[in-house]
């Protein structure tokens, strides 16, 4: 949540109190500045910042209004009052939330922040499969463009992906555009998955129908997490607990002890008594958690990293703030069909 504080000393002090195991002091002193004046010029506009677990442990404890997961903030942004909405997370999160607010100024602190899952479909896609598909409810993913979405019938994010594909009429749904969320809901849910990918997948999975026409979508950060790797960390810190986000694939997610959304991850961590714990997802998420819980070790693999999250930089934010940079616009056409697959996912609850 955002540092309350009255000078540029205190936000400093507040800083350093959460952050001193994990951000050296120079550091701090420098950031503190950057968050003392966005903070400043947040109650000045009346502006919200709503931030994802993702982002780097000086943003994600000092300038979010809120922070969360994809659906966390969804919800949040369907309900907030103020405007602007500063959205610290990628380009499709920040069009969720414009196309909840359409009267409302939304910006993105970063010219791109895209995502590999959603630049890997195009609604030209979406058409031609309901056309080859009559009938068959198409959910999508939160991580797609909102052309995308607009051609969909529901959303899901990582957090309810099972429970949406459960309340659609009928026996079969489409599911795209992550072949590893896909397979990975596949194991819970006695509807049949259709997942149109394209020639040359690697291996057939369970419950999953594979239609060879389209694309192939994958998050390029955990799709780079292996057995191998948990395997490894298991044998050097003993006891250790693995997390892996469903965006990992299920042979990665079977190794481990527990898999959901981040947000999810991080009250497992909470409301678990273990020493150590693994998370396999964007490396920042275990700075953060280590704030807030200093008793627990978070063992990271931080060589792999989400380089689009990693746009979003404080310096950036106050850019975002001071100039109105980057202002989302969707076509209101879209907008309207888009915001039809959010609201029925937020109505599951
Ligand atoms: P969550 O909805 O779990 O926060 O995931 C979003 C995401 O992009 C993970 O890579
Ligand atoms: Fe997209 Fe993967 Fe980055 Fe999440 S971690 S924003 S799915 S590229």
């Amino acid at each position: 949540m955002a540092i309350e504080a009255a000078t540029l000393q205190e936000t400093f002090e507040q800083m350093e109190r959460k952050l001193h195991r994990i951000v050296p002091d120079m550091e701090l002193r420098y950031k503190a500045e950057l968050v003392y004046e966005i903070n400043r010029l947040k109650k000045e506009r009346g502006a919200i910042i709503l931030g994802h677990n993702y982002m780097e442990p000086a943003l994600f404890h000092t300038v979010p209004d809120v922070v969360g997961d994809s659906l966390e903030l969804s919800r949040k942004a369907a309900e907030t009052d103020c405007d602007p909405i500063v959205f610290c997370g990628v380009r499709f999160m920040a069009e969720t939330a414009k196309i909840l607010n359409p009267d409302k100024t939304v910006l993105l602190p970063a010219k791109v922040a895209g995502c590999s899952l959603a630049a890997s479909i195009t609604a030209e896609d979406v058409r031609s499969l309901r056309k080859r598909y009559p009938g068959v409810p198409i959910v999508t993913y939160i991580n797609t463009y909102a052309d995308v979405k607009a051609e969909c019938d529901i959303c899901c994010t990582s957090s309810n992906a099972a429970k949406v594909v459960a309340s659609l009429n009928g026996d079969t749904v489409i599911f795209l555009p992550d072949e590893y969320l896909a397979a990975n809901v596949a194991q819970e849910t006695d509807k049949r998955i259709i997942f149109p990918t394209r020639v040359g997948l690697d291996q057939p999975r369970e419950g999953l129908d594979y239609e060879m026409i389209g694309w192939h979508g994958r998050c390029e950060v955990h799709d780079k997490f292996t057995v191998h790797d948990v395997e490894n960390v298991r044998a050097q810190f003993p006891g250790v607990l693995v997390l892996a986000h469903p965006e990992c694939s299920p042979e990665v997610v079977a190794a481990a002890d527990f898999s959901s959304s981040t947000s999810k991850m991080t009250q497992y961590v909470q409301q678990t008594d273990a020493p150590s714990y693994l998370l396999l997802t964007e490396c920042s998420m275990g700075d953060n958690i280590m704030a807030e819980n200093p008793e627990k070790e978070m063992v990271r693999l931080c060589s792999i990293r989400c380089p689009h999250m990693n746009e979003i930089t404080l310096e950036d934010t106050l850019n975002a703030l001071q100039n109105n940079e980057q202002i989302i616009d969707i076509p209101e056409e879209i907008r309207i069909r888009a915001k039809r697959a959010v609201d029925r996912m937020l109505e599951i609850g």
